[in-house]
């Protein structure tokens, strides 16, 4: 037992509204440009999506004599687009400019955890390489699961030359994190969706020194006598955004704590929490799906974000609703899984091209198509980088930069083009 529990219990806790999420809404400044076919797929042989950097433990782009390294959910380009989630394996692609690449290949050797690896981060420490991953499916099991746990790879080494990046193992595989079932919700006690308890992203706080590690999961929200049963089913979305320390920041071991900031009532998944620190201020992103948010709440596949003047909060929605990049109109499911990182003055911000053809407003809509076509509209690359900047509780979208295009932060960028961006709806 914590010694707060429940989901309305613990520290004083931010939620993103249901208020507040009614004003969102695409404006100028907010949508990114259509993007079309990809211009730029070093990589057609595979999909590619959730993307990550090597950092170390201050947030830095790592260096690995000369290249930075990404880190990718990666499937064969044969497999229909939609069937991917299912067999997803993390490769490694380097690069010495942040603008060719290089695929250094799947990073574990098949003893990772779980049927199947989603997303995480990588930490650079010390010349140790520490691998979050989630893994998804019990390796146990006939079947296919969608148990969640978030787990780590270490042992493993990188090695940097003339002829390129090679990460070699044995790795030793841990779990790291399963929900409690009182700050955040496990496999049974979910009611709707798919409970979700994955991304692990390792986070240092400049302001303490303190080591954490963010993640998506979901706040218990049971049913509660008196509720009619439209506040009981809207209550089943309740995602949030779990934290969890390492007291003596060991990259190792971690202990659960309350969640940073939930959404009951609002949306299901808060995928892929990240803070970048710009100016002093904490700012929280994570992406969501139109699909998640709850009846009477309506958003589109975006990046979202909050802010506050401390990593425990308490976080406000940025620009009001939360609402911080979307795609346009006439291509809704054009890209996903933004990443932001602090580069200079500004924020960039990375993500895949899905499915950038495509203008319909539902996905399922997607499998009714013919195979060659859901192949065809779908991007399975890195989407342009947008560029973003951050000014207190506002942000506004200033242009892209080429897709795959990762500068290190004392690069200098061209100026950036607004006239590129889209009006919104507003
Ligand atoms: C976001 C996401 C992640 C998950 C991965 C699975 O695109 O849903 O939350 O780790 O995709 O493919």
């Amino acid at each position: 037992m914590h010694e707060t529990s429940g989901s309305d219990g613990g520290r004083p806790r931010a939620r993103w509204t249901r208020e507040q999420a009614a004003s969102i809404e695409r404006r100028r400044g907010n949508v990114a440009p259509a993007a079309g076919a990809p211009e730029i797929d070093p990589f057609p042989e595979l999909h590619i999506w959730d993307t990550w950097l090597l950092r170390d433990r201050y947030g830095e782009i790592a260096d690995v004599g000369g290249y930075r390294l990404a880190f990718s959910l990666t499937a064969p380009a044969d497999l229909l687009p939609g069937k991917r989630h299912d067999v997803a394996e993390i490769r490694c692609f380097y690069s010495p400019d942040g603008r060719a690449w290089r695929d250094a290949g799947p990073v574990f050797d098949g003893g990772a955890l779980g049927q199947r690896q989603w997303a995480g981060s990588a930490l650079y420490d010390d010349g140790d390489l520490y691998l979050y991953y989630t893994a998804a499916g019990d390796e146990a099991a006939d079947e296919m699961t969608y148990t969640q746990r978030i787990a780590v790879a270490h042992g493993g080494t990188v090695a940097a030359g003339e002829g390129g990046v090679e990460l070699s193992g044995p790795w030793t595989h841990e779990t790291l994190l399963t929900p409690d079932g009182e700050w955040y919700e496990t496999e049974a006690q979910s009611r709707g969706m798919t409970y979700t308890f994955r991304d692990p992203w390792f986070f240092e706080d400049p302001a303490t020194g303190e080591t954490h590690l963010l993640f998506e999961a979901n706040a218990p929200a049971p049913e509660r006598p008196g509720d009619d049963a439209e506040t009981t089913h809207r209550r089943e979305f309740n995602g949030c955004v779990g934290i969890a320390t390492s007291p003596s920041g060991d990259p190792l071991s971690w202990e659960l704590r309350p969640p940073l900031l939930d959404a009951v009532e609002v949306n299901q998944e808060l995928e892929r929490p990240h803070v970048v620190v710009a100016d002093g201020r904490y700012y929280l992103f994570v992406c969501s799906h139109v699909h998640t948010f709850a009846p009477g709440v309506t958003g589109p596949d975006g990046l979202y974000g909050f802010v506050a003047d401390a990593l425990d909060g308490e976080y406000r929605p940025l620009n009001g609703s939360g609402l911080v990049a979307t795609n346009p109109p006439e291509a809704p499911f054009q890209a996903y899984s933004w990443m932001a990182f602090a580069h200079d003055e500004e924020v960039l911000v990375q993500s895949f091209l899905n499915y950038h053809d495509f203008a319909g407003d539902s996905l399922d809509a997607i499998a009714d198509l013919p195979e060659a076509e859901q192949r065809d509209r779908f991007g399975g690359t890195l989407a342009p980088t947008l560029r973003l900047a951050v000014d207190g509780d506002r942000t506004r979208l200033r242009g892209t930069l080429d897709g795959w295009r990762i500068p290190t932060p004392d690069e200098p960028l061209p100026p950036a083009d607004e006239s590129e961006l889209p009006d919104g709806d507003a």
